[in-house]
């Protein structure tokens, strides 16, 4: 599911619904240095300009060798601030409609943004800024991959490119997009940078709220914010250039000077959000930590695996069982819950499925509660997060998380379903 292939990156480009629902990537997973390349390829590529795109406007303020880049109208709209009522409850949601391009660029008219990391979030925020028309400066390691990638996007070393400390020395916000390992193992080094007036950002709550394990204590005297963007990166980029903006959490850790809250909104908007929710550090951390483990990954591919495995001790071939239990529900049947909820979806199958789904669906929720109780227990005692930093700081993780990946690729139901891809009509026969 998340093995981006040239041919599924050129489909993001054009069903964006089906990007947004099924093609992004897991929150914390880091993803392989081929598949990061093959998607900074796409997201170049979309943004070539459509015909659809209207409103064109030449970019690129601090770069040199970075592609001119013609895009749909962003960091404008009609909509501000709102509260709406979700379900009975009641929430502020913050729209970019009150953060047009003018007031953004005069309320960081002082600022420098220092993107520390060019992963996937470091790469999609970097570039939205900088389009954006703030001054944005990009810190990595000399010598690594994103030492390199950043120069293949346009960042110059000595201009825009630098060593993290000097990053963070030349930054008044501090935007730490470090994998969340390497913001734990690099801190004793960056915390005494974060001086005061200085203000420190985060994509994730993960390293503050979890500082019994990360040792990230962020300094008294400074602001410290979140915006966590609802997907990957590279989403965070190609909906941007899409004139669309990604949905993002905004959260402020520490007030000092009074105007967190608002710096943390107008940061949402600077780096490619359309529209904002406010939340706090632990929640965000919780439930993201939480979703990606349940439904939107771990528990999808358990629901998975169970279902193809009975219908295979039960005779059903490869194809039927993996037609029933994978491909129609990423063709057919999810993006239309996307689109317009369970509700629809019951009505809209026949009175046969209707009748089976009712019945069932309590009986899957009772089996899965206690399985997303105890997740939820072992995310917030922080056994999640002690379980990932373990991982993710051996010498070997690369290797070890290659050798899960290949065993995922060689199950039957995946390799099945690779065959049933390759017989759609738009499919790249190749993959046959
Ligand atoms: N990916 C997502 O979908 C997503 C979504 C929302 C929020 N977030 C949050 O955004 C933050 C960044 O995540 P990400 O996925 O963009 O990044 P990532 O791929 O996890 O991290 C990549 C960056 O960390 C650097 N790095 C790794 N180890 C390092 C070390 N020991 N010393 C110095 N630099 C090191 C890498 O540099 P080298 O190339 O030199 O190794 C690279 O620039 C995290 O807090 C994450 O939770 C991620």
């Amino acid at each position: 599911m998340w093995n981006f292939s040239p041919r599924s990156e050129k489909k993001e480009r054009v069903d964006t619904t089906s990007l947004s629902l099924f093609n992004t990537i897991p929150y914390t997973m880091s993803f392989q240095r081929s598949s990061a390349r093959a998607l900074r390829a796409a997201t170049k590529a979309a943004a070539q300009p459509t015909s659809q795109h209207v409103a064109k406007r030449s970019i690129s303020m601090l770069s040199r060798t970075a592609p001119r880049v013609t895009m749909n109208t962003r960091a404008t709209g009609v909509r501000g601030i709102k509260t709406l009522d979700f379900a009975g409850t009641k929430e502020t949601v913050y729209e970019r409609g009150d953060w047009p391009l003018d007031k953004l660029q005069e309320y960081f008219k002082n600022d420098t943004l220092a993107m520390i990391g060019y992963g996937s979030q470091g790469h999609g925020q970097s570039l939205n800024a900088r389009d954006n028309g703030l001054k944005v400066i990009v810190g990595v390691r000399k010598g690594g991959e994103s030492w390199k990638q950043a120069q293949e996007d346009g960042w110059v070393p000595g201009e825009t490119l630098f060593d993290i400390p000097e990053a963070i020395n030349k930054g008044t916000i501090i935007m730490n997009l470090l994998s969340d390992a390497a913001q734990s193992s690099t801190w004793p080094e960056i915390a005494p940078l974060i001086t005061k007036g200085k203000t420190l950002y985060f994509a994730h709550g993960f390293s503050v709220v979890y500082k019994e394990d990360t040792k990230v204590v962020p300094p008294k005297d400074v602001d410290v914010i979140l915006v966590a963007p609802k997907g990957s990166g590279r989403t965070v980029r190609t909906l941007y250039l899409e004139g669309r903006g990604i949905n993002s959490s905004i959260a402020v850790y520490q007030d000092v000077t009074g105007k967190a809250k608002e710096k943390a909104v107008a940061l949402g908007i600077a780096v490619g959000s359309g529209y904002l929710y406010e939340t706090t550090f632990e929640k965000e951390v919780y439930s993201d930590l939480y979703g990606e483990r349940g439904v939107l990954m771990g528990g999808i591919q358990g629901m998975f695996l169970a279902q193809y495995e009975v219908l295979r001790k039960n005779g059903h071939t490869p194809s039927e069982a993996f037609n029933e239990t994978v491909e129609e529900a990423t063709q057919s049947l999810f993006p239309l819950i996307g689109k317009y909820g369970m509700d629809y979806m019951y009505n809209a199958c026949s009175t046969t499925a209707r009748r089976g789904a009712l019945d069932w669906a309590p009986k899957f929720k009772e089996a899965n509660l206690p399985v997303f109780e105890a997740l939820y227990k072992s995310v917030r005692d922080g056994s999640e997060t002690r379980r990932s930093l373990d991982f993710n700081s051996r010498k070997t993780y690369r290797q070890d998380l290659q050798k899960e990946l290949d065993e995922i690729d060689n199950q039957e139901i995946w390799r099945a379903g690779k065959t049933v891809r390759g017989l759609r009509p738009d499919a790249n026969k190749d993959e046959l």
